[in-house]
């Protein structure tokens, strides 16, 4: 009876949204009607066998919380918590029953009273509560109904268990230098969690304030949204500590967490106090972390021209973690690894991880936690900004890191997944749990960011820039959907535009943005709409005759040919309104039109001899060029690079080798392109041509094609031996000098290249020789131990450091270093420890079992692993979490044969037999087809071009 229901319910909503047209899905379905007495009879059935009054996931909004006074006591010692709360509410339509989430909890006591309603005004009126687990919720039945625009007041008492494992109230432990192991109490709430904390209305529209008291023991702090403003003392010694109300916002931005952490803290222009905390032993590495909260805060505060509207700010390193880090307004926790830098052996990306980090989070206490979604369909609005966010905060404040580079690698790592049919629209539909879990995926942070990047391009920053203050003004503490978006930013009138009818027209003269060029008002709603509510990613085919330059969209299908019979069914009603930008051999100007329609035609402005689409890879679209385009473009790389900004030849890289993929570009053309490497200047062009090459070596090694892997393993050190050479073996020079040495050191001693085992192993043998203190140069710590970790000996030697070590940074180089062995008996003990969450913890376990696939050696343990494991990982991650889905893609994407492909297909149906359905599945069944198909298609090719280059 309930599952039906269910099924008719989410059966309301489109499940494929094609056109934009077709579904804009609505943000707030709940009905108002008090169902309990219109039809009883379909209601579902709490624990106690009574009726349960509400039959929807989401919950009735005729009563709205305000304000939470919430009261927590946790144990370490019995690792449990006793808790009580209050919930101020207001009754915005008659009812008989409360509904609120709760997951977990004992409830012991329920409570009403009112001041307003005078039937409730005596303290006490004990409540019937009634539980239903399948939809996480709890009923509170009032004896007399509650009547509208009153407020009333509801009084819990409940108590539960520290959560196992990362979600809701959990415990979290760390060794502390002297060997004891100490335990901490954190929460971790976003997206359904907060309701295994305290009962409440876990929807990110019900906004409330929090008044939130802690009691602890004295030799623990308390840590919460806000500052503390007392502490009261307690008979037996127990203090509690009481914080200020919190602003308005959602619950899952609530936290709190009882530890025994040091901190140091700087205060930001604004006044704003900055603190980060970490375990006492790692205060040492805390310090980086201070200078860019510092930074950041006082780059976000000046630009969105908002001020960051809480006292203070913590940054938590939280020993375990299952993401990266988490936003909490005012307490922001992270992984160790996301906050904490060791100057001795962070290398430069583990710095640039931090700093992404730091700035994604922050960017937060905006787009989320002061404007935040209506409803989880919309995550890209918390996501994508922030990761957007990111590249305008990263490149201002370390403008060294050149953090564009990063941004656009991460663009094309989104494109790989985007460009399948398994793919999805960035705003979906989405109301389980496990379903909005799954929406926290690189189509809303990658997509979402790049999909903003190039808006940002065709409108102008600063016009882009005066949109999302606008946005950010008009909703603060308040809820946004994706149209309130479009239309602020429609609506972001420059001093210089002028207006009419509500809308604002550029001056062509003083922007050189698109809107400029264009005559009409352009509606921004309409053009991105195509981009959000359609999933995929077009190609856009360009054919340049004379000074026509002919333009065609298709939607861009990796792994799909178009002579393939499904082509034509695919491409069904895929339109986008796509901001192409080109320059051309005879001059530096960036031309832009918005490309409508399916084809079209542009006069050039004189006579070139090439031109270059999407420049500086702004633009969410591959290009394809048709006729001599290619050859012509193969030609001004190889004569002189430099004539193409060095975003355009990635962009050209990149876009070759997709349409191999795509069997658009048969691979030599795109191998030949890569030609002029040799002579590259620009190291992110360098390091992505390298990308694929190293990528082609991986594939063959792990199909164990020998030939192939010898002559590419040739050609690799042949052509690269000059720039190998030139690397030494220190921590000097730029970013990305120190990324490109890391990336060619690990390569060379991949490839066994003799003069890199030889340094490797000399520095290995000094390192252990010297009991783990010698400083060896961060950026190639990693290979170091990798080669290492060859011997018996030294694999050994790294398990008992990484045991020891107190730097998560060294520890996850360790980590990678013992996973490279190839020794399998030495892999399945790291499994082991894995799994057994001690010297290796829990929350490595998805990055370990990924490490492992990505060894040759590895690649079938790994799997079998996970087959044989299913259940036990099951307890120790929820399904459609991160580090699920990573252990779920990671250890299978790799696959390339019709045998593992349908290995993996039979082992998915069983678990979807079992009920378990992830969208994952689909997308790795596609990979592993279009590898499978990639290997059909190029295999020979790649000889052949390895016989005539080597
Ligand atoms: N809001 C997320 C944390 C999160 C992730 C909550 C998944 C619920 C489900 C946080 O802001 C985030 O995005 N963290 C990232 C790190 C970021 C730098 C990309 C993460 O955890 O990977
Ligand atoms: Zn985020």
């Amino acid at each position: 009876m309930v599952n039906t229901h269910r099924k008719l319910i989410l059966n309301i909503y489109c499940s494929a949204i094609i056109l934009p047209q077709i579904c804009i899905c609505s943000q707030f379905t709940s009905s108002s009607n008090d169902q309990y007495n219109e039809n009883p009879g379909v209601f579902p059935v709490a624990t106690n066998g009574e009726q349960f009054p509400w039959r929807e996931l989401r919950l009735p909004t005729k009563v709205i919380p305000l304000h939470y006074d919430l009261f927590v006591h946790p144990n370490l010692t019995s690792l449990d918590f006793v808790a009580s709360e209050k919930i101020e509410v207001f009754v915005q339509d008659t009812t008989q029953f409360i509904i609120l989430h709760s997951h977990g909890l004992e409830i012991m006591n329920a409570t009403l009273q009112s001041e307003e309603d005078l039937r409730y005004k005596k303290s006490g009126e004990k409540l019937t509560v009634l539980s239903y687990p399948a939809h996480q919720q709890i009923a509170l039945l009032v004896p007399e109904k509650l009547m509208a625009d009153l407020r009333y007041s509801v009084a819990i008492d409940f108590q539960a268990k520290l959560a196992d494992g990362f979600k809701g109230f959990y415990k979290s432990t760390y060794r502390t230098l002297g060997g004891e192991t100490r335990t901490i109490a954190v929460t971790d709430f976003e997206p359904t969690h907060a309701r295994m904390a305290f009962p409440c209305f876990d929807e990110p529209l019900f906004k409330a304030n929090f008044s939130i008291k802690i009691r602890r023991e004295s030799r623990h702090i308390a840590l919460s949204n806000m500052p503390k403003v007392r502490t009261i003392e307690h008979e037996g010694g127990l203090l509690e500590d009481h914080f200020e109300t919190t602003v308005k916002m959602s619950t899952y931005l609530v936290a709190y967490i009882v530890c025994d952490f040091a901190s140091v803290s700087g205060t930001a222009s604004s006044g704003v106090k900055v603190s980060i905390y970490a375990s006492p032993d790692k205060w040492s590495q805390t310090h980086y972390a201070l200078e860019a909260s510092l930074k950041l805060l006082d780059f976000y505060e000046n630009y969105f021209n908002i001020h960051y509207p809480l006292p203070k700010l913590d940054l938590v390193a939280i020993p375990d973690f299952e993401s990266g880090a988490m936003e909490n307004w005012g307490l922001v926790t992270y992984r160790e690894t996301s906050l904490l830098f060791d100057p001795k052996t962070s290398s430069t990306s583990d710095k640039l991880w931090v700093t992404k980090v730091i700035a994604h989070e922050l960017a937060h206490q905006w787009f989320g936690n002061l404007v935040t979604m209506e409803w989880w369909n919309d995550i890209w609005l918390n996501e994508g900004f922030a990761t957007y966010m990111e590249l305008i905060s990263v490149n201002v404040t370390y403008p060294e890191l050149q953090f564009d580079n990063i941004f656009l690698n991460n663009c094309f790592e989104v494109i790989k997944s985007d460009s399948l049919n398994s793919s999805r629209p960035v705003s979906k539909q989405a109301e389980t749990p496990t379903q909005i879990q799954e929406m926290f995926d690189a189509i809303s942070y990658e997509k979402g960011a790049c999909l903003l990047n190039m808006l940002k391009d065709f409108l102008s920053e600063e016009k882009f820039k005066k949109g999302i203050i606008h946005y950010l003004k008009k909703f603060s503490y308040r809820n946004a959907k994706n149209d309130d978006l479009w239309s602020s930013l429609s609506n972001s009138c420059l001093e210089s535009d002028f207006t009419s009818g509500g809308f604002c027209y550029s001056d062509s003269k003083t922007t050189s943005n698109t809107l400029a060029f264009l005559e009409e008002n352009v509606e921004v709603k309409d053009i991105m709409t195509t981009w959000t509510l359609q999933k995929g990613i077009p190609l856009v085919v360009v054919e340049q005759e004379g000074r026509l330059l002919k333009l065609r969209q298709e939607r861009f299908l990796n792994g799909v040919f178009r002579d393939d019979p499904e082509w034509g069914a695919l491409q069904e009603r895929y339109l986008w309104h796509i901001p192409v930008t080109y320059s051309t051999s005879s001059s530096n100007a960036i031309h832009r039109y918005l490309l409508t329609s399916k084809t079209d035609t542009l006069y050039l402005p004189e006579k070139t001899s090439w031109v270059k689409l999407n420049v500086d890879s702004n633009g969410y679209y591959i290009v394809h060029y048709e006729a001599h385009g290619w050859d012509q473009l193969i030609a001004v790389l190889n004569q002189n690079h430099t004539l193409l900004r060095p975003k355009d030849r990635i962009g050209l890289i990149h876009d070759a080798f997709q349409l191999v993929s795509a069997g658009r570009l048969t691979l030599d053309k795109a191998l030949d392109l890569t030609h002029y490497l040799q002579h590259e200047t620009s190291i992110p062009a360098l390091l992505q041509g390298l990308d694929y090459l190293e990528s082609f070596y991986h594939t063959m090694d792990r199909r164990n094609i020998s030939d192939i892997t010898e002559n590419l393993k040739r050609y690799l050190l042949q052509y690269f031996k000059p720039v190998i050479d030139m690397q030494s073996w220190s921590d000097e020079g730029s970013v990305w000098d120190r990324r490109l040495r890391s990336s060619l050191l690990k390569l060379a001693c991949y490839l066994n290249y003799a003069p890199c085992i030889r340094k490797a192993t000399e520095l290995f043998s000094q390192w252990m020789e010297s009991s783990g203190k010698l400083n060896i140069p961060t950026d190639v710590l990693k290979i170091v131990y990798s080669v290492g970790a060859q011997t018996t000996e030294g694999w050994n030697y790294l398990l008992e450091q990484y045991g020891l070590s107190l730097s998560g940074a060294e520890k996850n180089k360790i980590l990678y270093a013992l996973s490279t062995s190839k020794h399998q008996e030495k892999l399945i003990k790291l499994i082991d420890l894995g799994m057994e969450g001690k010297v290796i913890k829990t929350q490595d376990l998805a990055s370990l079992l990924y490490v492992i696939a990505r060894n040759p050696k590895g690649q079938q343990l790994a799997w079998n692993f996970v087959k044989e494991n299913w259940t036990h990982l099951l307890e120790r991650f929820e399904l459609s979490s991160f580090p699920m889905r990573k252990i779920i893609s990671g250890t299978t994407s790799h696959f390339s044969s019709k045998d593992e492909l349908q290995e993996v297909k039979l082992f998915f149906e069983s678990l979807q037999t079992q009920g378990s359905y992830l969208e994952i599945f689909q997308i790795v069944l596609e990979t592993i087809s279009k590898n499978i198909k990639w290997l059909e298609k190029n295999l020979p090719t790649l000889r052949n071009w390895l016989l005539i280059s080597i």
